[in-house]
């Protein structure tokens, strides 16, 4: 078994082998935190608990889920310190991360600047440090599509605040068909926001050098999904009822985030976003990699007897 596992994580490491698992990801959890002030005076946003867990281990988790093993995480010069000392190279998860800063927040589509290398000839995955998903068996599907993506993927969710986000305009005869995409409006054309998952062919570096910075002094993420929206070659995912997309960049929202991760984890006993976990039942790691790793975690945490309690239960 272990010698089985041993050689499918090699394979998956040799670039076109598997197209869907060799997509790049990109972790961005920078920004000046400034909307959760005096919270992140001293410490980065997404290092912040979301009940039983940082904040970042969410997004890092679905990009996990996705299959997605080589993972750039960038971050402010402030920051970026502690957030290798929280997860390091990923080898003990089974997976890959690297890390870069953003020197400042000149605005999500950077990213792909500062990623051009990483990204090199891949598709890859942008996802937001705040952002938690919930999606059960919708992400099984989102895979599928993600792995014959012809330019960009973006994905929608229905939300009672559409002024606060990038939205989707549709056109009325075919509610597949994206018609406009505006940052932030004051009179949004529906209740669709485009949420922090994006999908990319590799032209995304050479579309992200031509924009230009917007009013708010950003290089806009949905400056470059217009790009893409322009040559015909965007599609979304609409995430499903019963689904759940959490962005903790207030207050509120943070609270809220942790009190809804509280309320399914202790009604089912099941976690979400357990990192060990996922790599484990996703084959990143065997069990003795598990063990060896969980014997180095604190004793007295519920963390760790969540984990070992997985080992008891297989
Ligand atoms: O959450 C989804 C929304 O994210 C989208 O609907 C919007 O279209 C998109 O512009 C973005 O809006 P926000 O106003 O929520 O973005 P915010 O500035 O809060 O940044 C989101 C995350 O990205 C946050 O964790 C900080 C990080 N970030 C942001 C910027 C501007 C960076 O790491 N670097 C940056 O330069």
């Amino acid at each position: 078994m272990a010698l089985f596992l041993l050689c499918y994580n090699l394979l998956l490491f040799i670039p076109g082998y598997y197209k869907y698992n060799t997509m790049n990801g990109i972790l961005l959890a920078g920004g000046s935190g400034s909307r959760l002030f005096p919270a992140t005076s001293v410490v980065s946003k997404q290092l912040l608990p979301v009940y039983d867990k940082p904040m970042i281990y969410y997004p890092l988790s679905t990009l996990m889920l996705l299959g997605i093993r080589e993972i750039l995480v960038i971050s402010t010069p402030r920051d970026i310190p502690h957030i290798k000392k929280l997860l390091g190279n990923g080898a003990h998860w089974g997976i890959r991360l690297s890390y870069k800063e953003q020197n400042s927040p000149n605005g999500i589509a950077e990213a792909f600047l500062i990623a051009e290398d990483f990204i090199g000839n891949e598709n890859v995955c942008l996802i937001l440090g705040d952002n938690i998903f919930y999606m059960g068996s919708q992400l099984n599907v989102f895979s599928e599509v993600i792995g014959k993506n012809e330019g960009a993927i973006i994905c929608g969710y229905h939300v009672t605040n559409p002024e606060r986000y990038g939205i989707i305009e549709f056109d009325p005869n075919d509610t597949e068909k994206i018609v406009s995409i505006e940052e932030k409006p004051k009179s949004p054309k529906s209740n669709f926001a485009v949420v922090g998952l994006y999908f990319y062919t590799p032209d995304v570096t050479q579309k992200a050098k031509e924009l230009r910075p917007s009013s708010r002094g950003e290089l806009e993420i949905t400056d470059l999904n217009i790009k893409y929206l322009q040559e015909g070659r965007i599609k979304m995912l609409r995430m499903c009822r019963g689904t759940a997309w959490l962005d903790a960049g207030t207050s509120d929202s943070l609270l809220d985030a942790a009190q809804f991760v509280q309320l399914i984890e202790k009604r089912q006993g099941l976690k979400i976003s357990c990192v060990e976990e996922i790599a484990l039942n996703r084959g990143f790691i065997d069990d003795q990699q598990f063990m060896k790793l969980i014997d180095t975690y604190k004793n007295e945490s519920d963390y760790k007897k969540y984990l070992m309690n997985i080992m008891n239960e297989r």
